[in-house]
């Protein structure tokens, strides 16, 4: 395997888990101010983020390569409000397409074809992320007094579950 894609891809499968520990991170927040309706839905994409790390992980191994993990930065302890933490979600996940679409130019441009499915598959699904994530932003500013937070809170991950 191209050695420059398998470090890429190996960066990327690092970068998940940047992700996860960032929105375990959130989790925590949330659950700490009393909203248990995001710490569920931060919980949730926290084990997501870890299955696309392990995704990347098995595709080297399945390649032939042995994936060597580095540090994971420290993920982002506290937010104002649950409007910047969708506002953070969403910065988070355009980070992640920007670093996904840079491994599929790399895999063009090194020809290495078995490594572009999956690229695109995980392009694909960070349309559906920042759309979460934009619709979190509207949700959490509309619903900035308490009362419509709390009620927000309550509704949150059937919300943002629903098929769109
Ligand atoms: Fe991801
Ligand atoms: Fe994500």
């Amino acid at each position: 395997m191209n050695s420059k894609v398998s470090t890429a891809l190996l960066e990327q499968a690092n970068h998940e888990l940047f992700a996860a520990h960032s929105y375990k991170a959130m989790a925590l927040w949330c659950s700490f101010k009393d909203y248990p309706g995001f710490a569920e839905f931060f919980s949730s994409q926290a084990e997501e983020e870890q299955e696309h790390a392990d995704k990347f992980l098995e595709f080297l191994l399945e390649r032939g390569e042995r994936p060597i993990l580095s540090s994971i930065e420290v993920p982002k302890p506290d937010f104002s409000s649950l409007s910047e933490i969708a506002e953070y979600a969403l910065k988070l996940e355009k980070i992640n397409s920007q670093k996904i679409e840079a491994c599929y130019e790399l895999a063009l441009e090194t020809k290495d074809y078995a490594s572009q499915p999956l690229l695109l598959e995980f392009i694909s699904e960070q349309v559906e992320e920042e759309a979460w994530a934009d619709t979190m932003i509207s949700l959490t500013k509309r619903a900035e007094c308490p009362g419509a937070s709390l009620n927000l809170d309550r509704h949150i991950v059937k919300i943002l579950s629903e098929p769109e």
